[in-house]
């Protein structure tokens, strides 16, 4: 490890989301894994042989050897922690991990809610860190827990997020199609998903999570608290069987209708914060506008900017709201560890960490 290099540790390193953490740090200019955790069903075994590994990139060499450990603060030493872990687990080990002096950067639905702990997608809502000086204060904390948003509404709040800016967003009205992997491994039964469309995700708790998160996240910083953006939701969330990449269909009621040619501008426009544009993981770009008909396509386009890329199409008028769109978010690199890896390069170019 150089000495310039932030020693990081992984929770839950051996599922779905976990997986992408280890391929997303090989090689990271700034960060070194230096802990890899899981259940006890894992720890104390190599990481190629405790891992049945379902990337279509190969295992990276420097973790193949490294000993799985419990996922306590003894074991595992940081000064990152990135945590893939069920909502369950992670209620109860992020604080400890915060208390004992890490910043953990949570996937978990857990403390997404918490009034002190920031909800981000940086290249939307950089300034909403501020709120861990806010959470340190609270509980007395040398460390924080920083989260990103469910990966269903990922994609969706960033192109809302521009049209916001330019247009005034009011309601929303979204269909998502959602792929196997967001389910973690093994996922849905192959018996249940081929041949088939499942309209229910985490029995009823997606379409929440997707009707409450973006409010949060387009909410505005106002001093120690954010106020929850004025813009009403309904979500209808589906799985569907198509591996990685999550879509929504979207129609938007917009305080300043507009025709669809000064959206697609608008959404062509968007440009992140300063403070987030030229992190290692910062999309590049923030939104591609597709222009075919019969675009963003799950296989085609999820992998736009190494997967951090939100891709929109198909934008166009919409006969009842205003505004019509498809939008196109890799789940587990731009919604899951891409997205806090992200927030940790937030955490330490804002001095942070
Ligand atoms: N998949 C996505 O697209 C996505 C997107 C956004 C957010 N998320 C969230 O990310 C989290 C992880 O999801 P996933 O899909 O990666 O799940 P997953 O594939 O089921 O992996 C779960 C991981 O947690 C570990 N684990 C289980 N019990 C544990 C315990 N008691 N202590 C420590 N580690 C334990 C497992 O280790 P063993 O192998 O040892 O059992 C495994 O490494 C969830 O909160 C999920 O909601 C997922």
């Amino acid at each position: 490890m150089s000495s310039s290099q932030i020693p990081v540790a992984v929770l839950g390193a051996t599922g779905s989301v976990g997986q992408r953490f280890i391929s997303l740090l090989d090689n990271h200019p700034w960060f070194k894994v230096v802990a890899l955790a899981a259940s006890d069903r894992s720890a104390g075994q190599k990481y190629s042989k405790a891992t049945r590994w379902v990337l279509d990139v190969p295992m990276p060499d420097y973790v193949k050897d490294m000993v799985i450990v419990p996922a306590d603060t003894e074991a595992v030493q940081a000064k990152i922690v990135f945590s893939a872990l069920h909502t369950e687990i992670a209620n109860e080990l992020e604080p400890a991990f915060a208390k004992a002096g890490a910043a953990v950067c949570s996937n978990a639905s857990s403390y997404r809610r918490g009034e002190d702990v920031p909800l981000l997608l940086p290249e939307i809502n950089a300034d909403h860190i501020h709120l861990v000086k806010q959470q340190r204060a609270n509980k007395g904390w040398s460390g924080c827990i920083v989260t990103n948003p469910n990966c269903t509404s990922t994609g969706m709040t960033i192109a809302l997020k521009a049209l916001d800016n330019a247009f005034g967003v009011k309601k929303v009205f979204a269909v998502s199609l959602q792929a196997l992997s967001g389910a973690g491994y093994p996922g849905v039964s192959s018996l249940d998903i081929m041949d088939n469309i499942i309209p229910n995700v985490a029995n009823g708790g997606e379409e929440e999570k997707v009707e409450w998160e973006p409010r949060k996240m387009l909410g505005k910083l106002n001093g120690n608290k954010i106020e929850l953006a004025d813009i009403k939701f309904s979500a209808h969330t589906n799985r569907v069987a198509v591996i990685d990449g999550h879509t929504v269909c979207a129609s938007v009621a917009l305080a300043n209708p507009i025709e669809p040619e000064a959206a697609i501008q608008a959404l062509r426009d968007y440009c992140a914060p300063e403070s987030a544009r030229e992190l290692p993981s910062s999309p590049r770009p923030v939104i591609s506008v597709r222009d075919e008909a019969d675009r963003p396509q799950p296989r085609l386009d999820r992998l736009n900017g190494n997967g951090m890329t939100t891709v929109v199409g198909r934008v166009r008028r919409d006969p009842i709201l205003d505004l019509k769109f498809v939008v196109l978010s890799h789940n587990t690199i731009r919604g899951a560890a891409g997205a806090s890896i992200y927030n940790a390069e937030l955490l330490v170019n804002e001095g942070l960490l």
